[in-house]
């Protein structure tokens, strides 16, 4: 018979199994991201309080957070895995902001980023691709897209950060939403 404790191990390893692998195949890796990395993004958006930032994948949610927490922003994110999901809303409880930030637990592909002032992405090309430019149409025109690590197939960014990871695009500064493909 197994022990207890050999159980609780298998289902820990299976659930970091499952964090690690299964988003790869909904579009998008699991990688956690540095806190300094994630004040860095919100500085390079310039959110400001009482904005609306939205994270498409936000997986446990720590830039939502962080948004909330230090910036005094409205968060909203989705995200795919439950798991993920559970953390999030547990962080959100822990760092007092639960009011303040709101998880979906759904398909980003579905979602709708109307009600955003920030889009944050942290996705893969091939996700972006599949987004953009439907996604366009269902934001509002003042938006200002951040993604970090991969830039937007066809548009030309307002502000690229000096590491090349951070790309900033404004939907008002006349991108030509036609001439993406
Ligand atoms: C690279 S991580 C980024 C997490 C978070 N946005 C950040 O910057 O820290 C991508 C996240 O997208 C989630 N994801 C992948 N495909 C998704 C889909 N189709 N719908 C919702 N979430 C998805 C993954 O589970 C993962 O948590």
């Amino acid at each position: 018979m197994l022990e207890l404790q050999t159980i609780f191990l298998i289902c820990g390893l299976l659930t970091l199994a499952a964090m690690v692998i299964l988003p790869v195949f909904f579009g998008a890796p699991w990688h956690p991201l540095l806190p300094g990395t994630i004040r860095r993004i919100l500085r390079f958006a310039d959110v400001r309080p009482g904005e609306t930032v939205c994270d498409l994948g936000c997986g446990e949610g720590r830039v939502l957070i962080t948004s909330a927490k230090e910036f005094s922003t409205k968060a909203i994110g989705v995200e795919i895995d439950p798991i993920k999901v559970l953390i999030s809303r547990l962080l959100a409880r822990i760092h007092g902001v639960e009011d303040k930030v709101k998880i979906v637990r759904g398909n980003l592909f579905d979602f709708d980023p109307g009600s955003a002032d920030v889009l944050y992405l942290y996705l893969t090309h091939q996700a972006m691709d599949k987004l953009f430019p439907d996604i366009l149409k269902k934001l509002k025109p003042s938006v200002r897209i951040v993604s970090y690590r991969f830039c937007l197939l066809g548009m030309t960014p307002d502000k690229v950060s000096e590491d090349k990871t951070l790309f900033l695009y404004q939907l008002d500064k006349g991108i030509n939403i036609n001439s993406y493909h």
